[in-house]
Parts: structure tokens; sequence; C-alpha cells
């Protein structure tokens, strides 16, 4: 088999005393002999120490999904109803269109333009389901290293979300980054996102995270986002929006869309990637889509068709069963509704152990300030603690997170909040 093309390999790397290892014993003969483990993925990470924890108190703020106050996994009563109506319809099971269905991508480019969108009217969108928000990023990428007709460069806020620079990279963009956040304040830092900016090359792209930007929950504020799409247009700059969380900031879609929808309003052309991972639930199902806002309806067209051609040796075509509890629901105005009000409560329930969370710790007598606890929106807080800290309050406490002070507020429930402040105030003391 292999072995004579691995083993006249390993001649010349047996020279280097830190590879031998790879090439003595049954390792010899193997194909993947010199393949060296990858670090784990941090997140997952901390779930798998949370899961050997023996400690009743422990707290998993790591995973960026949804608990209700029970700190269950919650399936939305409204994706309930359109799971048992589909289940009804005795639907089949065949291969999805390329891009999804047309009336999955009408309806998800609708709830972030607006019912209203002209854009839409004028079929001046290009829209696809991805599988969930990765893959409609992952497709984005594909699409701008291949056609995007400036340098192959995309700016990321720092810090952003973790997957951002690999899904850019492995898509063969150059992964740059401009300044976001303030650990001073832990705020947006409006002025150095300026100054970034406006010194970046003409006609790349700029990454922006619609709302509830991801780890950081510091979004800008309306005027803001008018500076900054000013500041994008004058720098001819092209705007590729990531929302994975519409309407589960605020628990109103539209005003979670505000930027989306100001910008194109300023008559920019952007990419869009929609996700339904939290505001529906949907996490496993991978529902979601990427959308391009073209000139006219023929220029949709033509990037509608190259987009289809990427996808086809990516992945063939998207999965059903979430688009169909996507379509289900946004096409029903009764269901829709009720979809609306579920969304609501999930956000509503974040907003409010937010101030819990920080009453209590004015209460213990922190003399630190936390109001970013309130001003951050969204499934994350920054919380500003140092890795030190971090590392006591899973140590000492069995409080699981991220080094870098991120805590998921969708794992604090009412009846945890009180040893979290305990514990956080402890270790900021
Ligand atoms: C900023 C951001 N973008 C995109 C995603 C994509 O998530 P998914 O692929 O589950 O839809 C996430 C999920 O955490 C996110 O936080």
């Amino acid at each position: 088999m292999a072995c004579s093309k691995v083993f006249h390999r390993s001649i010349v790397l047996l020279r280097n005393p830190n590879t031998l290892e790879n090439y003595v014993g049954h390792r010899a003969c193997s194909w993947w002999g010199a393949v060296q483990m990858g670090p784990p993925d941090v997140i997952l990470g901390v779930t798998e120490a949370f899961k050997r924890d023996t400690n009743p108190k422990k707290i998993n703020l790591g995973v960026g999904a949804y608990r209700d106050d029970s700190g269950k996994p919650f399936v939305l009563p409204s994706v309930l109803k359109a799971e048992k109506r589909i289940a009804d319809k005795q639907l089949d099971k065949e291969y999805s269109p390329i891009s999804g269905t047309a009336e999955f991508c009408k309806h998800s480019i609708l709830l972030a333009l607006g019912e209203d969108s002209a854009h839409v009217a004028n079929g001046q969108n290009a829209t696809v389901q991805g599988i969930s928000g990765t893959g409609a990023l992952r497709v984005g990428g594909a699409f701008l290293a291949s056609f995007f007709p400036g340098p192959k460069d995309i700016y990321l806020p720092t810090p952003s979300w973790g997957n951002h620079n690999p899904i850019f990279r492995h898509s063969g963009l150059n992964v740059k980054a401009y300044r976001y956040y303030d650990p001073s304040t832990c705020g947006f830092d409006f002025k150095g996102a300026l100054e970034d900016l406006s010194k970046i090359s003409e006609r790349s792209v700029v990454l922006l995270h619609a709302c509830a930007h991801n780890p950081t929950g510091v979004d800008p504020r309306p005027e803001q986002w008018a500076e900054i799409s000013a500041l994008v247009k004058k720098r001819k700059l092209f705007p590729f929006f990531d929302m994975a969380y519409q309407g589960f900031a605020s628990g109103d879609v539209a005003k979670d869309a505000l930027a989306v929808r100001a910008f194109l309003k300023d008559g920019h052309q952007i990419a869009l990637a929609q996700s339904f991972a939290k505001n529906m639930g949907l996490y496993g199902e991978r529902a979601g889509a990427f959308s391009l806002i073209c000139t006219d309806k023929e220029e949709a067209a033509r990037t509608m068709s190259q987009i289809k051609i990427l996808i086809r040796p990516m992945y063939s075509n998207p999965p059903i069963h979430g688009a169909r509890l996507v379509t289900e629901i946004l096409s029903d105005s009764n269901l829709r509704q009720e979809w609306l009000k579920d969304v609501k409560l999930m956000a509503d329930r974040i907003i409010s152990v937010r101030s819990t969370l920080q009453n209590n710790l004015k209460k213990l007598g922190s003399s630190r300030n936390w109001q970013h606890i309130t001003d951050q929106i969204g499934m994350f807080c920054f919380t500003g603690m140092n890795q030190q800290q971090c590392e006591r309050l899973t140590k000492d406490f069995s409080v699981y997170l991220t080094k870098d002070g991120r805590i998921s507020m969708a794992g604090v429930t009412s009846k945890n909040v009180d040893y979290l402040a305990e514990a956080i105030h402890a270790v900021t003391k």
C-alpha cells in the first residue's frame, strides 16, 4: 500500500528529531502519521469541563444557546406548532433547489428588510438559503473571493465572533481588523472604529454585526450607525452585515434590523447573512440565508446564477426541514404573531436577568461600575473580567466561561443569578 511512499518521506523527516516520533512504530505506515493534534474548540472545551464538574451549583455561561429560566433548552411554542402542521402535510423529502425554496428566500429577506421593502419588490435581491448563519457567511465569503472587484480584504471588528476569521480565511479572503471594543469603558470605541475605517484602502469589504455584537454585546447607537454608513460610503467600502440575532437582541425584529435598513436607505449595496438559530431556536436545523442587494433585477439574476454555481460543489443543496419551519411561521400571520411573542419572551428574559445581575452586584457592595451589563445587548455580556478572574470563577465557584470574560446571559436564571453575583463579586473585589 502506501508504505513505501510514506517511508520514503520519512527518511528526510527523520533528520529532524522533533518529527522522529511521527515516523516510527505503527505510525510509519499511515498516510496521516504527520497530522498533529489540533487545539480543542474553545467553547466546546468549556462545556466538556462543565460536564465533568460535580458541584451542584455549577453554571455554564460559555455556550451561546438560549436557556429558559430553569436552565433548559427552549423549543419555541410557535416552532412546535409549525412542526405539527408540517407533519400533518406529509410532505416528501425530495431535494431542495440549490438556492433553497423561493418562498423561504422571500420570507427571509422580507424579515430583514421589512415587508414593504422596495428592493425586494423590485427584485434587487439575490437570496439563497444558507446552512444557518455560518453557511450563509461562507457562501458570501466564496462569492466575494471569486467576484469582488476590489482588494480581497475583509475587515472584522476587534474582537469578533471567533468563527468569522476562519470562515473568511477559508474562503480565500485576507482577514484584517478595525477597532470596535473599548476595554476601558466596556463599550463601543466609536472614535477608534471611525479612525480605522477611514484608513482602510478603498473598495475593501467591512464586516458589520447588524445587532447584538458577539462577543461584546456592544452595538453602535442609531446616530453612530448613520455616521458609520456615511464613512463607509465616502471610503467606497463594501458592507457585509452578519445578522445572527434579529429580534433576539431587543425583542423587536424591526428595531434589530435598523442598521441594515438604514444602510440601504443610504444607497449602499450590501451583503447580508441571516440566521434563524437564535431567533427561532433552530440551532441544529441549520436554517439561514445569504443575500446580495443589487442595483437591479438583471444584476440580481446574474449574481444569483454565480452563487448557485458556487454552492453546487460545496453542499449541493440545503437541508429542508428548518427552512420549512421558517416558511410556515413567516407565511402565516397568526403563527408569525405567536413567534414574535416567543422572540420577545426570550429577549425580555435576558434583559431582565441583566438588571438582576447588575443590582445584585451593587447590593453586594461591588465598587466596580457594572453599567455595561445593562448597556450591552443580546446573548452575551463582555464583563471586563481578566483571565485570572475568569479562571478563579471556574476553579473556586464552578462558573464556566471563556477566558476573555464573555458570559452567555442565556445561561443566567432567576435561580442562579444570586450565586453568580456573589462569585463575580468575590473574584473582582
Ligand atoms: C455573530 C454570529 N454570526 C453567525 C453565527 C452563526 O450561527 P449559526 O451558524 O448557528 O446560525 C453566530 C452564532 O453564534 C454568531 O454569533
